[in-house]
């Protein structure tokens, strides 16, 4: 089980000590999410930014992607300090180069998929991949509600990766909190995004902490 803190829900004023609290939290990752004003209507940050953060961290840095060109931010945010490349399936013919352009520059590769998506989609990448994030909020901005419709994505997927022994994760992002996250767990997502609900609350080790072991219920449930 995997809990990624999103950094957009953090206060950006002083984002060295956000970081420096997501990494005594004891979280797994740290969603990074890059909008560039086009592919989604909001703006975040670039490669400059993280490459400022990298140093106060040894967290995974799983970096979201919410780009109409991602080919030309690839490489810097590689650079950056990027473990893993999330890019969206709705880019269409131009998604297996950037999966392998993602490998060339040893990241691991995500990929994402919006709600109105068809799951189908992600279908013919999934042995390629170490990630498939499925938005549960249409991409863009922090604090939206869970969409519930997407849940029998996570059900298909696990389905999919179950059926053909593969070992991807299956990140779910947008609405997660103490409620949703462990419905999704149930669903069979193993990595959590979340970042109002991580935020808000005044420990987030705390926070951490019990995320994980909500979602960890469901885990065992499976497996029994
Ligand atoms: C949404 C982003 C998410 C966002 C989640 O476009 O991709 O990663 O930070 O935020 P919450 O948890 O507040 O919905
Ligand atoms: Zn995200």
């Amino acid at each position: 089980m995997i809990i990624a803190p999103s950094l957009l829900a953090s206060n950006f004023g002083r984002l060295e000590k956000e970081v420096k609290r997501v990494n005594a939290a004891g979280a797994d990752w740290l969603h990074l999410d890059i909008m560039d004003g086009h592919f989604v209507q909001n703006i975040s940050f670039g490669p400059a930014v993280v490459k400022t953060l990298r140093p106060f961290s040894k967290l995974f840095f799983d970096v979201h992607m919410m780009c109409s060109k991602p080919e030309i931010l690839l490489e810097p945010f590689a650079r950056a300090g990027a473990n893993q490349i999330n890019i969206h399936v709705e880019l269409g013919a131009q998604v297996t180069p950037l999966i392998w352009r993602i490998r060339a520059l040893q990241c691991k590769v995500g990929l994402a998929i919006n709600p109105p998506t068809a799951i189908s989609l992600v279908q013919p990448y999934l042995a390629h991949i170490d990630s498939l994030l499925i938005m549960t909020v249409n991409p863009g901005f922090g604090g939206q509600s869970f969409i519930y419709e997407t849940l029998p994505k996570i059900q298909q997927a696990c389905a999919w990766r179950q059926e053909k022994k593969l070992k991807f994760h299956i990140g779910v992002d947008g609405g997660i909190d103490f409620k949703t996250a462990p419905e999704c767990a149930q669903a069979g997502a193993d990595a959590f995004i979340s970042g109002t609900a991580l935020f808000n609350q005044r420990s987030l080790k705390r926070a951490v902490k019990k995320m994980r072991l909500d979602c960890k219920k469901f885990e065992l449930v499976e497996t029994a």
